[in-house]
């Protein structure tokens, strides 16, 4: 594959792409970043990811902002001359090219902008179908898990642990609660309710999730932002995860216990469905 990727205000082949050993990313993690759902050619919530990139820059106390407008047309840009159909478009953007220092620079220095896509089977696909299988393991990471950072290297030790001991996906506990998935937010249902933790420091709020939570209320199902932990998880009636990757996914098992009957549950298929339903109806 030789993907037409953005750098800087510049398409190139992904194979002629070079960025600085000295830049923030690669030197502190000194950076954000979003992944937007493409469906048919088209984003899912593009507004909704542009605000919480707005939200991680800020928080993070990057100088500059970025323009909504430029980033949609690179966006748009990338999906032609990729050709993509069906995937996403994986956008980062750090602090820039600096002298190495644990000091910010100086805030003159230009933001370092990449994107590229990805093609992925976001709709058919056999997680979807059968439903996955999760292990838990502690919640190690930092405590402002709200910024969507680049920061990833406890939730790829994670997801690593769970391949190796066979599981699809890991579920991280935070003083006895559920906080979310390595790369995922964390649901169950449960006696007519479903359950998703608050959107606070400890999670991120994912784009995903506030659409599921729409579309929850649509089906008109109660919804409760509570923690739950991982006995109400293990004798709920159903789990799933949501992200833009994986839209609502049923999770089936968790530490090798059955969830329910261990097969898909019902109101996970309606809210998929339902999701999806929504999705392609206000893709642009
Ligand atoms: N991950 N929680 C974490 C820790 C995540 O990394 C993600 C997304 C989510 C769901 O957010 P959203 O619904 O906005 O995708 C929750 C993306 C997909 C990734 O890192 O690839």
């Amino acid at each position: 594959m030789n993907r037409i990727i953005y750098l800087n205000g510049e398409f190139c082949s992904e194979t002629d792409a070079k960025i600085s050993i000295f830049d923030r990313s690669f030197l502190f993690s000194d950076s954000v970043y979003e992944v937007t759902t493409v469906l048919n050619g088209k984003m899912i919530d593009f507004d909704n990811h542009m605000k919480r990139l707005d939200r991680s820059m800020s928080e993070l106390k990057f100088s500059k902002m970025l323009d909504h407008e430029l980033i949609k047309k690179f966006h748009k840009d990338l999906i032609l001359k990729n050709n993509l159909k069906e995937g996403i478009i994986y956008l980062h953007v750090s602090r820039g090219v600096a002298d190495r220092s644990f000091n910010f620079p100086p805030k003159e220095t230009d933001l370092t902008v990449v994107a590229f896509s990805q093609e992925k089977n976001l709709i058919e696909n056999k997680e979807s179908k059968n439903g996955i299988s999760i292990m838990t393991l502690e919640d190690k990471r930092w405590k402002r898990c709200d910024i969507k950072t680049t920061q990833l290297l406890y939730p790829s030790f994670a997801k690593a642990e769970a391949y190796e001991k066979g599981f699809d996906d890991a579920w991280m506990l935070r003083d006895g609660y559920i906080s979310e998935g390595t790369s995922n937010n964390a649901w169950i249902i449960k006696s007519g309710k479903i359950l998703t933790r608050q959107a606070d420091d400890l999670i991120l709020n994912g784009i995903t999730r506030q659409s599921v939570i729409n579309c929850a209320k649509i089906l008109g199902y109660n919804i409760s932002y509570k923690g739950f932990t991982l006995t109400d998880a293990i004798s709920a009636d159903e789990a799933f995860i949501t992200s833009a990757t994986t839209f609502v996914t049923p999770v089936v098992n968790i530490n090798g216990k059955k969830i329910s009957t261990g097969k898909p549950g019902e109101f996970t298929g309606k809210l998929r469905e339902e999701y999806i339903k929504n999705s392609l109806k206000t893709a642009i």
